[in-house]
């Protein structure tokens, strides 16, 4: 099979990157994401109510699955799906006991899954499942899948060939229970932790085994207090639609916001899902009304960032309010903000993005982003 090689122009924070990314691995873009969780009824009430996503489609006992439940919840292009397991020693439930509530698959829509599967497999990429036809009256989807770091599957899903609701074993979910979408669009980036010393295994394998490129790369210089420090690589696929950052741990006083993820996961894992929005400060003045905890940025922050970012369209007041962060780069601005993590252990978060113009991750924020980490860690007697 011939590689060609995509020479894509990325510009970021002044920087021009030339991102050789070789397209053996055609992606479209995210197609779910799924999380291990100890009682999908609830994180789906949660994820409907507060994140305004809307019921898409079920599995469980019902329909004939006997060892677990399924509910998919999507809003636009992102879909979102949440598992739990009926039986103590299955996977699914080993995983949760290890992890807690978790993500488990980052699948990637593919137009040809086999193929994705060779190349890879082929690359070095070790297997998870071979690839497998599934088929119901709406037709056949073709999924197979890899491991990538922890304990976390990329999937590659075909659908060209099905037209039911999500996938077969899957019915429609009819719910009388609607919350109001608020506006998210599409998965932006997903970002996974690593352990000390493992960023760069983990970048060499998004770029020899999935042919992407090194879009940017932080180190403890861009991204530290005076206590704890972070590095990190940005691993971006041929057409852009699909950015991983791995972090991992770098040296500083204290310990990390990366150590205390994988304490806490056991081990590396999702650290954050960004979601994209075209409105942030609709789509946050919702999550706040229904119930969403963001990170507290200090009231200081907004008495600079106009010398920062310059003029935007958004009010300043309102963007304080709802503590939105911005950042600015060569070609236009961003704005942003993290919630706290989504369940009990301090692992899982989201952060809600707005872009206008800018292609990069907000590295003007991250200094007080890290400050606001750390204020959370002390209180979690982690720092
Ligand atoms: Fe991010």
């Amino acid at each position: 099979m011939k590689d060609l090689t995509a020479v894509k122009d990325f510009s970021y924070s002044g920087e021009k990157i030339f991102a050789a990314a070789k397209d053996f691995l055609p992606i479209n873009g995210t197609d779910y994401v799924e999380l291990y969780v100890g009682n999908a009824k609830q994180s789906a009430h949660y994820y409907k109510t507060a994140f305004g996503f809307q019921s898409l489609a079920y599995a469980g006992l019902e329909t004939g699955m006997r060892d677990k439940t399924s509910y998919v919840l999507v809003q636009n292009k992102i879909r979102l799906v949440l598992t739990t397991s009926f039986d103590p020693d299955s996977e699914i439930s080993n995983h949760v006991r290890k992890h807690g509530d978790g993500v488990k698959f980052i699948s990637l829509w593919v137009d040809d899954a086999r193929k994705a599967y060779e190349e890879t497999i082929k690359r070095g990429a070790k297997s998870y499942l071979e690839p497998v036809e599934e088929l119901d009256k709406d037709g056949y989807i073709v999924k197979a899948g890899i491991h990538t770091y922890g304990e976390t599957i990329h999937l590659f899903i075909e659908r060209k060939n099905y037209n039911g609701v999500f996938m077969p074993g899957y019915v429609k979910w009819e719910s009388e229970y609607n919350p109001t979408d608020i506006g998210f669009k599409y998965v932006d980036h997903m970002v996974g932790n690593v352990e000390l010393g493992n960023m760069n295994k983990w970048a060499k394998f998004y770029e020899e085994v999935m042919g992407f490129a090194n879009l940017v790369t932080f180190d403890d210089k861009d991204i530290s207090t005076e206590y704890t420090a972070l590095m990190s690589k940005v691993m971006t696929n041929g057409n852009g639609r699909i950015k991983f950052p791995i972090n991992e741990p770098a040296k500083g006083l204290k310990k990390s916001q990366i150590e205390e993820y994988l304490d806490f996961y056991r081990g590396a894992g999702c650290q954050h899902i960004a979601i994209a929005t075209n409105d942030i400060v609709h789509s946050i003045a919702e999550m706040r009304k229904r119930g969403v905890e963001f990170l507290h940025v200090p009231g200081t922050y907004y008495d600079t960032v106009a010398d920062r970012v310059g003029i935007i369209d958004e009010d300043l007041k309102i963007l304080k309010r709802l503590g939105i962060m911005v950042d600015r780069d060569e070609e236009g601005y961003l704005l942003q903000i993290f919630t706290k993590p989504v369940e009990d252990r301090p692992t899982l978060f989201f952060e809600i993005i707005q872009r206008k113009g800018a292609k990069s991750f907000g590295k003007g924020n991250f200094q007080a982003l890290f400050e606001s980490i750390e204020e959370e860690q002390r209180k979690r007697g982690t720092l």
